[in-house]
């Protein structure tokens, strides 16, 4: 039985994770929220739910001793474009908020999955096939919380023990919960508009490529790392993993195959795009596929096709 607390369960990730968690182990499977973001439908139904705020240690404490949680997934986090208006609040869920799960964690001997990103890179790595161990110097809030966040959870690791463990996400695409504010999103917006017969305004330059995965293929990341034999593990925090990477021009010809009258104009964001150039092109995930045998299974395509059928099953207005 395995008994495990997410902490920002109401999000992208997490609105998806919690379900997928509930379908897989038969403990309690909590979903932490906060108030003004709770949990609806099937997350709210199919299981317990818990106010847990990041920035109160004793709250996330009261819940792990309650339901006897073995595992936290922490996803909470302002994400990179929410970070730069908010850099102060981001630190204080980011980093704060970290060092809260981590001291609960090592209290209670939980294991702890929080969430980095391809944002933990900056201008000085190399920008195609980044490596595993590269320079991380982000300029951005959301990247400093991030390499932050993974050195952190190293030092809990080696220090205490704690079985601390991550991925570098990419940008993430999905049709359930809407995503969080982040330099991606035009990823996820691009494939409502086609659904929905509009005019796509693209916030991202043409020629910008970016790492991209599938929802399915991030559950399956998540819970996959954590299940993985820890003797084969020599990265910890966090393994850059892969599966497609594609900039504006090349996602759109791609949803056009499908609805070929889908028109796209751009009207960039100078915010958005300076992050995007920041980041890296395309990300190596060997390590991730040597050391837990991490495999995607969605390319472009394939996610296209599914993202389409999906979307229009719901009948967007
Ligand atoms: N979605 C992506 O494309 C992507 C890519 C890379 C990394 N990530 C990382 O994955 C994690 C989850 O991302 P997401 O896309 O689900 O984000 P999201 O913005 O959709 O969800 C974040 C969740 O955190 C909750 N939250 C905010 N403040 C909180 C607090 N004080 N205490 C507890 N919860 C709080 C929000 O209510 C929300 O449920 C984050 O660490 C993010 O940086 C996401």
């Amino acid at each position: 039985m395995k008994n495990v607390l997410i902490i920002g369960s109401t999000g992208q990730i997490g609105s998806e994770l919690t379900l997928e968690l509930r379908k897989r182990y038969n403990g309690n499977i909590v979903a932490g929220y906060i108030p003004g973001a709770e949990p609806k439908g099937e997350l709210l139904e199919s299981g317990p739910a818990e106010v847990v705020d990041i920035t109160n240690e004793q709250q996330i404490a009261e819940v792990v001793s309650k339901y006897k949680i073995d595992t936290i997934y922490n996803l909470a986090a302002l994400l990179s474009a929410v970070a730069e208006i908010k850099p102060q609040l981001a630190w204080k869920i980011g980093m704060d908020g970290l060092f809260n799960v981590l001291e609960v964690a090592r209290e209670h001997h939980c294991a702890v999955f929080t969430p980095s990103s391809i944002g933990v890179f900056g201008n000085n790595t190399p920008k195609d096939k980044t490596p595993q161990d590269t320079i991380r110097n982000p300029r951005t809030m959301y990247g400093v919380t991030k390499v932050g966040g993974e050195l952190l959870s190293d030092y809990y690791y080696i220090r205490f023990g704690v079985d601390t463990r991550s991925v570098r996400f990419p940008g993430l695409i999905s049709y359930i919960a809407p995503p969080g504010g982040g330099t991606t999103d035009y990823a996820v917006d691009i494939y409502y508009e086609a659904v929905k017969g509009n005019k796509f305004v693209c916030p991202i330059a043409a020629g910008t490529f970016m790492d991209m995965m599938y929802m399915p293929d991030a559950l399956h990341a998540a819970i996959q790392l954590m299940e993985a034999d820890p003797t084969r593990l020599v990265h910890r925090n966090a393994f850059n993993i892969a599966s497609m990477s594609f900039d504006p021009e090349i996602i759109f010809n791609n949803i056009k195959k499908y609805v070929p009258e889908f028109t796209m104009e751009y009207a960039v964001d100078s915010l958005r795009q300076s992050i995007a150039e920041s980041w890296p092109n395309s990300l190596d995930d060997t390590c991730a596929r040597i050391e837990w045998d991490w495999k995607p299974t969605y390319d472009l395509d394939t996610m296209t096709k599914d993202m389409l059928s999906k979307l229009k099953s719901r009948n967007l207005k």
